[in-house]
This record gives C-alpha cells, structure tokens and sequence, in this order.
C-alpha cells in the first residue's frame, strides 16, 4: 500500500552525532512546510520505551541471547511502525526516524545473524515499508568511542568490544554499497552545522523542494 509521506532513518555508530542531526534536520524540514514526525528505534511507544529499557540496561550477568535480542529489537519496531510511523506516512508527513532496520542489519547482523534473515523476519512481520532515504553518520569507532566515553555510563550495547563495533560499521558501509539507491553515507568527523546542511539539502532534494529555497 502506498502513502503520501518520505521517510528518512538516520543510522551510525553510538557516538556519531546521529541524535543531534536528527533534531537539525527535523528544524530544517519544519521550514518546508510538511508536517515532521521524529520517532527513536527502540522506542516512541509506550511498549518500545519499555523494551528499549530492557535492551539497553547495563546488566552484568544476565544473558541475552542473539535471537532474543533481535526479535525484542522487532517488536519495538513492529510496534513503532502500527502505532506511529504508518499513520504519520498516510497523513503525508516526513518521518525522521533515529534508527531503523539497517541498525538491526548492523549490529544483529555483527553479532552473525544473517542479512537475509533480518530482512525475512521484517517481511514476515510486515514491516515492508522501508525509509525512502537512509543517511548513514560513518565515523572510525575510536572516534565514536572518545566522543561517547564523554557523554553518560555506557549501555548494554556500548559495552561491546571494539572489534563487535568494527563490525558494525564494516557492516553499515557494506550496506550502503548493497541498496545505493536509498542510503547515503555522509562522513560525521566534521563539524555538527556543516554535516546537517548537507543533511538538510540531501533530503530537501529528495524531497524535491530543495531547489525552490
Ligand atoms: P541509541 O538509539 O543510539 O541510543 P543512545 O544514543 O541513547 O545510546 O541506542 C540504541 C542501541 O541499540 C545502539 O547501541 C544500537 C542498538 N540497536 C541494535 O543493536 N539493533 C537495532 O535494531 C536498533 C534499532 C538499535
């Protein structure tokens, strides 16, 4: 089913900036005159909010198996995209979401479950309504890594090693290459206002207003 809305995730490493461009772009969009709806993955429903406190609670000891993780990650998604996203598209608006699925591609698929089971579970859930445009904030992890030790204590997904976030971004870059038409990557070591008009007018153009501003 088609709707009148563009949906755009904005995805990278913890540490990226991706949550302060999420924010600029959605200033930015405002000015187009298309109503903005901005959502988090996990997150943004009453369930998600939940479900992310789980996901994300440091909690040295308790297992977490890789399946589990990745379908708690889904529901918050499926839930996400029934309660929020879907509605929003079919009003016509743009949605900014801070993640979305290339996240689980990234960081499931670097714990080994493979891109093609990802993609078949979201499928399966019908979750089939991918971001128009994904903007991947790519930054080397040890970069990343300074910029999020000055921030608060870490999650349970920043506890990771560096070579599982190696992974992730290997992984980020490689899906750029495998769906080139819906995902940009835009080099994030550089400074927040320069990286968000590039944002800004990359997703205007798509948007096919860029050129009238
Ligand atoms: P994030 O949204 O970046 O929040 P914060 O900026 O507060 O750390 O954190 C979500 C974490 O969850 C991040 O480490 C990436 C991870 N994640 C997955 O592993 N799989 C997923 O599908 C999603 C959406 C996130």
């Amino acid at each position: 089913m088609s709707d009148s809305g563009f949906f755009v995730s904005v995805e990278g490493l913890d540490g990226s900036g991706k949550t302060t461009q999420v924010g600029l772009l959605a200033q930015t969009l405002a000015t187009t005159g298309r109503r903005v709806t901005v959502v988090r993955d996990p997150g943004s429903t009453a369930l998600g909010e939940r479900v992310r406190d789980l996901l994300l609670e440091p909690r040295a000891g308790a297992p977490v198996s890789h399946w589990a993780e990745t379908a708690l990650f889904l529901a918050s998604r499926l839930q996400l995209a029934e309660e929020v996203i879907r509605p929003a598209l079919t009003h016509g608006d743009v949605v900014v979401s801070d993640r979305y699925l290339d996240s689980t591609l990234a960081y499931q698929g670097a714990r080994g479950i493979s891109r093609s089971e990802i993609l078949e579970l979201h499928r399966l859930f019908g979750l089939t309504r991918l971001p128009d445009l994904t903007v991947i904030l790519d930054l080397p992890v040890v970069l990343a890594q300074t910029r999020r030790e000055s921030g608060t204590a870490p999650d349970r997904m920043e506890q990771e090693s560096s070579s599982y976030h190696e992974r992730v971004r290997a992984g980020y870059l490689d899906l750029a290459g495998q769906f080139p038409d819906r995902i940009v990557v835009l080099d994030a070591d550089r400074p927040a206002d320069e990286i968000a008009r590039q944002c800004g007018s990359l997703v205007k153009d798509r948007l096919n207003v860029g050129r009238a501003t």
